[in-house]
């Protein structure tokens, strides 16, 4: 095995990261929406963490793609990472992550790149931090708050 066998430089892993979404969009379990995403996540480990879109017959349950991977990721111990790769079946468009999706990349990383890619491969590439500009996220809760007489402000006791 070569260095970028274990590489986490996204454009290194990039054909690879394509493969291994294409290849998990496939177990997509979508009976209601017939639409499967498959994501994979390459850690700053240099391993490829894969989800598909999980969905329910509640539907608010479903559980998207994207997020299926992170989870993974986060169970197998890695909490960083370098890019997420997101693909569909949209012949003309590229797929774009929903608002839960962004705020969950978010939680690992402002700067980890997403490649939204079309089914011919082709792909757009932005940021997190380009999909959601002005996000609230983890560095927020540390931001410093308003004291009243030398105490935060309390809340209401019920
Ligand atoms: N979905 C994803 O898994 N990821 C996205 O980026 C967009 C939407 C899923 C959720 C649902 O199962 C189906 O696609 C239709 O919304």
């Amino acid at each position: 095995m070569g260095d970028s066998d274990h590489s986490s430089d996204p454009s290194v892993r990039l054909e690879e990261l394509i493969d291994e979404s294409v290849k998990v969009k496939r177990r997509a379990y979508c009976p209601y929406s017939k639409f499967p995403v498959g994501a994979a996540v390459l850690g700053c480990d240099g391993r490829i963490y894969t989800g598909c879109n999980v969905e329910c017959a509640v539907y608010p349950l479903t559980m998207c793609a994207e997020r299926n991977a992170i989870t993974k990721a986060v169970s197998e111990g890695c909490k960083k990472f370098t890019a997420i790769v997101i693909t569909s079946d949209l012949k003309n468009s590229i797929i774009t992550p929903c608002g839960a999706c962004r705020q969950i990349i978010a939680e690992f990383g402002m700067d980890a790149e997403v490649y939204m890619t079309k089914s011919d491969r082709s792909y757009t590439k932005l940021t997190l931090r380009e999909l959601l500009p002005l996000g609230f996220g983890p560095d927020s809760l540390q931001e410093e708050k308003i004291i009243v007489n030398g105490a935060p402000i309390p809340t209401i006791q019920q």
